[in-house]
């Protein structure tokens, strides 16, 4: 099936804002997570069939500390601090992918910083 991709500037922003003074982004802009742990972009994905899915998200880390994410889905934790490593600029942009079991029809997918740095700029979710 074709990737859909959801933008982050689109999902639900929890104590963080969008912005486009990074170049390289997809859509309008990213989000900027506050940098604070708990901050967090919640999706609504939409999977045709129940079960394993490769999850892809897009950020930049202009720092050279990890800013790892609680992934959950359907409010469980599916992948405990997903590693987002520096990326060398915060316009330099990099991908991650996480397999995540999902449901057939809508799932809600959260993405929480679990350190006092927050996450890094979130540009999309890709599945
Ligand atoms: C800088 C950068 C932001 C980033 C922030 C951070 O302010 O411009 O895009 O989110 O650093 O450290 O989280
Ligand atoms: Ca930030």
């Amino acid at each position: 099936a074709p990737s859909s991709r959801y933008e982050a500037e689109n999902g639900l922003v929890s104590q963080g804002v969008v912005e486009s003074n990074h170049a390289g982004f997809s859509g309008t802009g990213f989000v900027n997570y506050d940098n604070i742990a708990g901050s967090a972009v919640e999706f609504k994905v939409t999977s045709d069939v129940a079960g394993p899915r490769q999850v892809t998200l897009r950020f930049a880390n202009g720092t050279t500390a990890n800013r790892p994410l609680d992934i959950s889905v359907n409010g469980r934790l599916a992948v405990d601090e997903q590693a987002f490593a520096g990326t060398g600029a915060w316009t330099a942009w990099q991908t991650a992918t996480v397999t995540l079991d999902l449901e057939a029809g809508e799932n809600t997918i959260r993405a929480t910083a679990t350190t006092a740095n927050g996450g890094p700029n979130l540009d999309y979710l890709e599945i």
